[in-house]
């Protein structure tokens, strides 16, 4: 099989290749703007890497669309302190540009598995979110947080008519709260834009305090990201056809933590690394306002737990590292590779 993966070393992008690498006889082409995060994929034979712009090198993923037998447009602006920020860029990038790689699709027949995303249902009340049933509730114009959501919303929508009148084959999946190594670098951490996990440890790492968004009580299922990778492996294996317009959420509902215990398992995750334990000091928790820590635009999500029955089913899959493993883990990977960084 070959896939074609824009946006190959971004953090689901630059894992999945690994493992496609590793279990697979499959031919990975990718592109991106840089191979930082590829490691020793970027020798493999069976990987085909363009260091390039998607907005620039539109040719070359025509070409490639044409080649391939499955399309994945992992390219996104996807921190929530960006949709805030730069409105108009999250459109442009995840919408405008996905849209067209969708409508390649089409043209030449070839099955996209496009990441949509947890953040589709929104401020969605159900206790866990559900693929084929839950609403997907957004807030107002004036709160521009919710431009991501709308912009994958509509995507996915796109695609789903498409595929119900038979122009193309296709896979929806939603991660929830992907973490693990490489999910954001210190330099977007520096600049307080990275998403909470990796927010929390570079925050540790650079003894700067902890913010606690409107007193921390938001919870998220955290996801390993080994383990959405296996089901993501099975999406694209799709046996028998069986995830064929289908909608799937990818998360671990047993994951489930407020952002204030978050930060508590995090310090004392950190405090006890041996390359830690000694510091003279450690970053304190404090709690800061959501008009203060991203601003006018902005509004939180208080719960989002999803339904896995679908995946459980479809792919006969489940989630198996725990929130401790998963977060130490990513935690340990963090410090190992910003050693002396800071
Ligand atoms: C994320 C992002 O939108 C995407 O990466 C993705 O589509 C989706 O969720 C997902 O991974 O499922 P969110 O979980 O809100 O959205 O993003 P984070 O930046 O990780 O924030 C999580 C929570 O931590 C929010 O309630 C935020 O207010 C809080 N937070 C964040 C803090 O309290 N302090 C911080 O320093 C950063």
């Amino acid at each position: 099989m070959k896939i074609l993966i824009l946006g190959v070393n971004g953090f689901i992008g630059h894992h999945l290749t690994n493992r496609i690498l590793a279990q697979t006889d499959w031919i990975v082409y990718g592109m991106d703007l840089a191979d930082d995060r590829l490691g020793e994929a970027v020798n493999n034979p069976r990987f085909h890497f363009l260091e390039g712009d998607m907005a620039i090198n539109k040719e070359w993923i025509e070409y490639h669309i044409k080649k391939c037998d499955v399309v994945l447009p992992l390219v996104a602006i996807a921190t929530p302190k960006l949709y805030v920020e730069d409105p108009i860029g999250v459109y442009n990038l995840d919408f405008e540009m996905n849209l067209a790689v969708v409508k390649q699709c089409v043209k030449y027949h070839k099955r996209v598995v496009f990441p949509s995303t947890s953040e589709v249902y929104g401020a969605c009340t159900d206790p866990e979110f559900k693929e084929d049933e839950s609403f997907l509730v957004v807030g107002p114009i004036q709160k521009e947080r919710w431009i991501y959501s709308c912009c994958k919303q509509l995507l996915d929508r796109v695609i789903y008519a498409y595929g119900t009148r038979g122009h193309l084959e296709f896979t929806l999946f939603r991660p929830f709260n992907w973490i693990g190594p490489r999910l954001d670098s210190l330099d977007v951490a520096k600049e307080g834009s990275s998403r909470v996990v990796t927010q929390f440890i570079a925050e540790l790492l650079m003894k700067r305090p902890i913010s606690l968004v409107d007193g921390g009580h938001q919870k998220r299922c955290f996801t390993y990201v080994d383990d959405g990778i296996s089901a993501l492996m099975k999406i694209l294996e799709n046996k028998n056809d069986i995830c064929k317009s289908e909608i799937i959420n990818i998360g671990n509902p047993d994951n489930e933590c407020s952002v204030k215990e978050l930060a508590d398992i995090l310090k004392n995750l950190f405090m006890a690394h041996p390359a830690h334990r000694n510091d003279k000091a450690y970053s304190e928790i404090i709690e800061a306002s959501a008009m203060s820590y991203y601003g006018k635009g902005y509004q939180d999500i208080y719960s989002r737990k999803p339904s896995i029955e679908k995946a459980r089913k479809l792919l006969d899959w489940k989630p198996e590292i725990g929130l401790k493993d998963a977060l130490r883990m990513t935690l340990d990977s963090f410090l190992e590779e910003n050693k002396g960084a800071v």
